[in-house]
């Protein structure tokens, strides 16, 4: 089974505070929602491998870790995954990132792939998909199944809050891939967003609400 990690730093918890606050306005919600993305990445990137190369340094020359093997991808989920990937490119700085756009299918109510594009060796690198809200789940199990019928088979997912109900369903789905969040909120409402949440993330990032 994967693993869901809560990354409960007490820095991510404040800045969620703000972000989950409605009066925060559109410029401090992106701004935060970034610093907690960097913040994340850090423990996104906690188990990644390292090698020891030989380094020299004014004083004498000493075996010294670098990060090794797998390079990072990071798959943001339009739109609103779109607000974390700057955070993450802070920290990591060589990751390429593809997109993917999905819409609700109005017969089938299922996500619906309409656009992805991936760096040309995404099955070689660990991908990230990236969205702030883990609500129903569909969305993510859609955008992770798109990604494994193209050869990927290392995939992280990461979002800023998440529902219950959406951790289950990805854990169903997708046993085999690791879940990381700020916060595991109470549930969702009869109109799908998470509760007490934060809104509509695309809404509040982009300021079109
Ligand atoms: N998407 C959002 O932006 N907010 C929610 O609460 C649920 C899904």
């Amino acid at each position: 089974m994967s693993k869901l990690v809560i990354c409960d730093h007490p820095l991510i918890q404040h800045k969620l505070t703000f972000i989950r606050n409605k009066d925060t306005n559109t410029k401090d919600f992106r701004e935060l929602v970034d610093e907690v993305a960097t913040l994340m990445a850090y423990e996104i990137t906690r188990d990644i491998p390292l090698e020891t190369i030989t380094v020299q340094t004014p004083v004498a020359e000493t075996p010294s870790k670098v990060v090794s093997g797998r390079m990072l991808g990071l798959v943001p989920i339009l739109r609103a995954g779109l607000g974390m990937v700057e955070g993450i490119l802070k920290l990591i700085p060589a990751a390429k990132v593809g997109h993917i756009g999905l819409f609700r299918d109005h017969e089938t109510l299922q996500p619906t792939e309409y656009y992805i594009n991936l760096p040309t060796d995404a099955p070689n690198r660990l991908l990230v998909v990236v969205d702030p809200m883990l609500a129903t789940g569909g969305s993510a199990i859609a955008a992770i199944t798109a990604l494994k019928k193209r050869d990927c088979e290392h995939i992280k997912l990461m979002c800023l809050i998440a529902a219950p109900e959406g951790v289950k369903a990805v854990q169903e789905a997708h046993p085999d891939i690791d879940i990381y969040i700020a916060a595991l909120d109470e549930c969702l409402n009869e109109k799908g967003y998470i509760v007490p949440g934060l809104g509509d993330a695309g809404d509040r990032m982009f300021g079109t609400n």
